[in-house]
Formats: structure tokens, sequence, C-alpha cells
């Protein structure tokens, strides 16, 4: 199956479900906006609190808040988001479709990307394992000017985006021959800057009413209240503040599922740094958060660091972590060096000092700041593409199984007595009554138990234990794994310990 059929499966599979359906559906729908399903709701929580522990839980120097989406309009202003806060934007005159001139430009490398792996995949069948790709691309004629043209192309770019010179961003996507995507066509209009703020009103009179925002990222909560937190709190530097919630951009090109939404939710935290330390910091949680995915038993391929060519208004340095979704390497998470400049902005702006008095110092100052900010429904997409699996079994028959690391699964453990009759449905709520104080536990007595495991695959479940006529006379269960599809006979009093020592919720 190529990776654009996966990618269609995977969607119509996350809606079948209950995982994940679009948003006010009877009516058609609203675009790029999703609600999540029964399903969806458990993943998407198992995620955030798997980040929360990872990051709150497990490191004494960081807190968590829960800021409001709403926010003091100067706020904004004072972040730069009212200023800077947009993307190029350019429309086909011809599909009246509209693009983000850079990601158009961006697309447009990545296909010459694939033109330079095609020729070193090639190669590499001619040499053998003599084959030195790196040495290859520096001195195949061909290969390099593709090499060079990138170069040339994205140092263009970076100016111009840089010196929002929109004129020249349009001359490089017709000097480069960029066509439309779906007519074809050239027929460009001009680039011009879109903010991708939501607006709206607040109060209720139009005369007393104030224009106010709707969150483009949650990071800015936790600014506003550096504060308040670091005295509340008694934080000593470095320490970080973390928060999740939703945050909302009026996105040119919403397109690829869940991959990018105008109402979405974001797991941020700031780590607070002495001036000075900030790149030493800025490794190490680098580091930290790629570990975190692999943590997860995701396979190390499927991730790069992508370092940033232009860098965003408030950083000195940032990189994304990409991950290899069913269309490419996409942005998953991002890790930011953003300095000083929002606390200092913020104490600008509101008049208030900002400042940590450091006592190793005995002085004053504005703390640096390094981000890890990660969208949890593109966590969500990569677990759900990741984990979907179409299986040919040994036997000649298929299953569809997720695999979702079992810590992230909606439902634990699935009871399913083997009959709806002889006492079996009893034992069987017995067993669901002992589990279900700790675990997510699904119960099941429709159709045949082949039937029934496949559902419990079908929807990510690690265990599935099944309550028969022996089970009456001796407490023992078959326990089936959902990857393996191995089935072991234990006694119910050992199903919490096994469990508890396989999902390490
Ligand atoms: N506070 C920094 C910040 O917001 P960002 O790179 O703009 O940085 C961080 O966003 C993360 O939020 C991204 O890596 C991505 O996972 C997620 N994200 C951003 N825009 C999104 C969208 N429209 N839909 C879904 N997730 C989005």
């Amino acid at each position: 199956m190529n990776q654009e059929d996966k990618f269609k499966n995977v969607i119509s599979h996350a809606k079948e479900y209950g995982f994940v359906f679009p948003s006010s559906e009877i009516y058609d729908g609203l675009s790029a906006v999703y609600d999540y399903g029964q399903l969806g709701a458990e993943l998407k929580k198992n995620i955030r609190d798997h980040w929360w522990k990872n990051m709150v839980q497990m490191h004494e120097n960081i807190v968590g808040i829960d800021a409001a989406i709403f926010m003091h309009p100067t706020t904004w202003k004072a972040s730069g988001h009212v200023d800077a806060f947009n993307d190029p934007l350019i429309d086909n005159k011809d599909s009246k479709k509209r693009y983000r001139a850079d990601v158009l430009i961006e697309d447009h490398i990545a296909k010459i990307e694939s033109k330079i792996d095609k020729e070193v995949t090639k190669a590499e069948k001619r040499f053998g394992e003599s084959f030195d790709p790196v040495m290859y691309k520096e001195t195949n004629p061909r290969v390099k000017g593709y090499v060079d043209r990138i170069k040339v192309i994205e140092e263009r770019m970076k100016r111009c985006l840089e010196a929002e010179d929109l004129e020249d961003l349009k001359q490089l996507i017709i000097d480069e021959e960029i066509v439309d995507p779906i007519s074809g066509s050239r027929n460009w209009t001009d680039v011009r800057q879109f903010n991708l703020m939501f607006s709206t009103e607040m109060g209720s009179t139009a005369e007393g009413a104030s224009k106010i925002y709707l969150r483009p990222e949650t990071a800015q909560g936790i600014f506003v209240n550096f504060l308040n937190v670091q005295k509340t709190g008694r934080m000593k530097i470095p320490f970080g503040i973390a928060q999740t919630g939703k945050a909302f951009r009026n996105e040119i090109v919403a397109r690829q599922f869940i991959f990018r939404m105008r109402e979405f939710e974001q797991m941020e935290m700031q780590f607070f740094v002495k001036p000075g330390t900030e790149m030493e910091w800025y490794a190490y949680w680098k580091n930290e958060r790629m570990q975190w995915h692999l943590d997860l038993g995701m396979p190390e391929e499927s991730y790069r660091f992508h370092d940033h060519i232009k860098l965003a208004h408030y950083a000195n340095a940032a990189a994304d972590i990409e991950f290899k979704f069913p269309f490419g390497f996409k942005e998953l998470e991002g890790i930011h060096s953003r300095t000083d400049f929002d606390l200092k902005q913020h104490e600008e702006h509101s008049g208030k000092k900002l400042q940590y008095f450091d006592p190793e110092e005995n002085k004053n100052y504005v703390p640096y700041v390094v981000e890890t900010s990660i969208g949890l429904d593109r966590m969500f997409l990569a677990i759900l593409s990741q984990a979907y699996e179409e299986e040919k079994l040994e036997d000649g028959t298929e299953r569809t199984v997720l695999r979702i690391p079992a810590k992230l699964a909606p439902y634990k453990v699935a009871i399913l007595p083997l009959l709806k009759k002889d006492g079996l449905p009893d034992k069987a709520r017995e067993v669901i009554n002992g589990l279900k104080g700790a675990f997510m536990c699904q119960y099941d007595e429709k159709d045949a138990i082949g039937r029934r495991y496949r559902r419990q695959d079908a929807i990510g479940t690690p265990y599935a234990v099944t309550i028969d006529h022996q089970t009456l006379e001796d407490d023992t269960v078959t326990i089936r794994e959902r990857d393996t599809m191995e089935q072991k006979r234990v006694h119910i009093k050992e199903l919490s310990g096994i469990l508890h020592e396989n999902i390490g919720a």
C-alpha cells in the first residue's frame, strides 16, 4: 500500500471507530475543524497526561498552569503577533486556490530533494558496498547541481522573508517556474501578508466592546504569569512553567486532516534560565524532547531535527522535531530559544517589572527562555498513522491493527465472556469490577470471539481477557496480547499485576 492510500485509510478508520469526526458534520463540516469521538478523546487525554507527567511530575523544577484563552489585547501587541504573525499568501488566478508562498517554495525544494534521493539510490545500487553518499553528492555534477540550486533558492527565500520583500518572493516563484499543484498554471497574484489571529469582541454594547484575540499560542499565558508563579511557588532559576490548552490560527492552507487545524491544542513549556546559559539548555531540551518520543517506542527513523532557516521574531535559535507522516517529514514539535524577548516586551508594554532576583548573583535580571512546544493533535496523528497496520496473518486472513503504545491506548483491556450464557457474563462483570478502578476496560459479549478480538485490534486495545467455563471452576482466564496475538492462561488475581507491568501507565 502506498503512503497516500495508507493516509486515506487512517482517516476513514479514525472516523469509522470514533476517533475523529469532521466538526458539525450534519452541516457538511467546518473547514479544518475536527471533533474527537469517544476513542479519540481518550487517546488525546492519554497523550496529554503522559506529556504532563513527563514534564511536570518528573521534573521538580517544572510546574503547570492553566491560563485563560482570552488575554488582554495588549498581550498580542507586546508579543509581536499583531504586527508580525503573518503568512505570505498567494492565489492562483486559474484554480482560485490560495497558498502560502513559502510553502509552495518549500514543496518545490522537496521535489528537487527527491530527485537527489533517486540519483543516490540508483548510484548505491551501481557501486554496492563501497558507495559513499556524502562524497557522491559533493562530486557528481548532476547531483551537485541540484544541491547548489536548493542552496540558492533557500537563501533567496530567507532574504525575502526576513526583509518582507514580497515582490521578490513572487519573482522567486516565477523564476523557479513553480506551478499550481492543482491546475498546473503559473498565473499567480501578487504575494500579500495575512495575519493569522482570530479576533472577536468582548463586552455587550457596540461602544463598550473591545477587540480581543483568541490566543494563537499558549505561551503568552505563561509569560504574563511568570512572576506570579515564581513568587508564589518560590521557584529558583532554572525552572519551567508548563501548560496545555487550545490555540487558534486562521490558517491559509488548512489540509492534511488534523495536521493543520484552525482550532488545535498545544502542550508548551517555557524554561527560564540565566542569560548566557540558554544555548546549553536549548541543546538539553532538544535532546530531552527527542528522547520523549523515542521512549514511547516510536521508531528512530521516523524522526529528524530540522534547524530553522528563518527564525521567528523572538528566537535566537530554533529547531523542529520532524516526524515522518504518511505525507512526508513535517514539523511535529518546536524547540525555541526565545531569549528575553517576551518578558522584556511585556515589561515595556505593561510598565511592570518582570525580573528575577538571583540570590547567587545578588542581582535582578530578566531571564532567558527556552521553549518546547508540541501540537497535541499532531502528536495524535503521528501516533495513529504510525500505529495503523493492515496485517496479513499466517493463515491467509487479514486484520487491521492499531499498535498504539499500550500506555496511550484508549482501552487497556477488553473483557470478553466466551458465551452470553451459563453465568459467564456475570463472571466477566466481576473481573471488570476488579480492574476498572485502575484501567479503562471495555466489556463485549456480541459475536464470535474471533470477531471480538479483531474489533479490539482495530481500536488498539493491548489486552483481551476471555472468560470461559474453566474460569467458573478455577478462576483462570486467557489473556491475549494485541501485537503478538499470543494467549496464555493466568489466574484472575494475576491480571492487575500483568497489566500494570506491561502497560506501565
Ligand atoms: N509557542 C511557540 C509556537 O506556537 P509553533 O511552531 O507556531 O510555535 C508549535 O507551534 C506547535 O504547535 C507546532 O510544532 C505544531 O505541532 C503545533 N501547531 C502549530 N500550528 C498548528 C495548526 N494549525 N494545527 C495543528 N497544530 C499546530
